[in-house]
Order: structure tokens, then C-alpha cells, then sequence
């Protein structure tokens, strides 16, 4: 199967939003990445789940939504309301990581756990039979257009083997600097979802932007 491409629309013009998810849609995006900033786990902040509510009449393609904020338990049901399809904690950011992941289970929605460069990959091995997505920051959460830290591929492939061995089915996506070239190391190493944001709406033809991303130019 051709990996999937999540555009980010942190690098998107958010004064016409509708027309810039139209477009990468129309340019085979397969998810819509949503980035979520709070100010206070990382530095940064932009939006929540009224924006979030305002893009699912959109489309049907799947609403995946990052979530880089503190106490996310507090707010899940928000997001599972505004129309969220995955929903995706960071393991820093959660004290009590399975209840968490749990909490998005029951509320009706697809689980998914982040971890940030720095992270060990042993931190999230115990939840892996309970996510359906296991995102890894390719650079440190919080802005985009940075540069992608290769070290992190290595965990890429650790979590990939344990997939196997294991007998799950979770995703793996890499998150942060994907452009064609990265994309080619991350799909080596295991990746089955790009999210690309800058690499996609800073350009002009997007459609072309995402086929060079899947790699299949
Ligand atoms: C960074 C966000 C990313 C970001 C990626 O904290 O989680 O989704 O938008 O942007 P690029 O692709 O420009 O690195
Ligand atoms: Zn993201």
C-alpha cells in the first residue's frame, strides 16, 4: 500500500482555510493534520476545537488532530464533538498515559500516541497494543519549517519491529521537516504516514508537492 500524506495546515493561508483544504484534497492528501499549541507544552499556540468544528463539514477524509497541549484528558471530549478521527496525546505530556488513551477509546475516536525527539521509544511500548496511530516528531514540537533530525528514524524501525513481532496494526508517522528527500529515508525506515506542511502549501502546485512526498514521481 502507498503511504499515506497528511498535510499540516499550520503552513497554510488560514484566511481562505476551506480553499487550502480543498486543495490539497483535491491533490490526494489522505488525512488533513491538525496542530494543536497551547502556549504552555510547547511555545507556541493556534487552534482549538471551534476552528476544528468549522473544518469537518469539509470533508469526509480523516481529521487528524495533534494535540501539543497539558491536561489533555480535560479536553478529549471537546475535540471528539468538534469531529476529530484521530486523536493523538503526547506520552510528556500525559501523567497517566493509558487512562488517557483510554478516555479518547471510549469517547468513540481512533487513539494515537507522539513522542518528542528526545524521547526513548521503551517509554511507549507498554501502550502500543492500545493506539491505532504512533506518531514520531521528526523535529522538536512546536513550529514548523524546522529542520528533520534523522536519529529519530531509529525508533522509527525499533517500533516497526515490535509491530511485527507483536502482530499489531498501528500506523507509524513521522511528523516535523518531511520534505521529498526526508520522506524517502522515512519510508525506508517504516513510516506509513508523511504529515508535510511547509514541503506542501509553500508550494504552488500542491498536487504535485504530495506526489513528490509519496514518492510517486
Ligand atoms: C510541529 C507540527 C508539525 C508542523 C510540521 O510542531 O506538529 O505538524 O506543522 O511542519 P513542517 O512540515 O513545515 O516541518
Ligand atoms: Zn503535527
Amino acid at each position: 500500500m502507498s503511504t499515506k500524506i497528511a498535510p499540516s495546515i499550520l503552513a497554510a493561508n488560514f484566511s481562505i482555510l476551506k480553499e487550502e483544504i480543498e486543495d490539497v484534497l483535491k491533490g490526494g492528501a489522505d488525512y488533513i493534520h491538525i496542530d494543536v499549541m497551547d502556549g504552555h507544552f510547547v511555545p507556541n499556540i493556534t487552534i482549538g476545537p471551534v476552528v476544528l468544528s468549522s473544518i469537518r463539514p469539509i470533508t469526509d477524509k480523516t481529521l487528524d488532530v495533534h494535540l501539543m497541549i497539558e491536561n489533555p484528558d480535560q479536553y478529549i471530549q471537546d475535540f471528539v464533538d468538534a469531529g476529530a478521527d484521530i486523536l493523538t496525546v503526547h506520552a510528556e505530556a500525559c501523567t497517566h498515559l493509558h487512562r488517557t488513551i483510554h478516555l479518547i477509546k471510549e469517547a468513540g475516536i481512533k487513539p494515537g500516541v507522539v513522542i518528542n525527539p528526545a524521547t526513548p521509544v521503551e517509554m511507549i511500548k507498554p501502550i502500543l497494543k492500545d493506539v491505532d496511530l504512533v506518531l514520531f516528531m521528526t523535529v522538536n514540537p512546536g513550529f514548523g519549517g524546522q529542520s528533520f533530525i534523522p536519529e529519530v528514524l531509529d525508533k522509527v524501525k525499533q517500533a516497526a519491529k515490535w509491530r511485527e513481532e507483536l502482530g499489531l496494526s498501528f500506523e507509524i508517522e513521522a511528523d516535523g521537516g518531511v520534505n521529498e528527500e526526508t520522506a524517502k529515508q522515512c519510508i525506508a525506515a517504516g513510516v506509513d504516514v508523511l504529515v508535510a506542511g511547509s514541503a506542501i502549501f509553500n508550494e504552488i502546485d500542491r498536487e504535485n508537492a504530495i506526489k513528490k512526498i509519496r514518492q510517486s514521481n
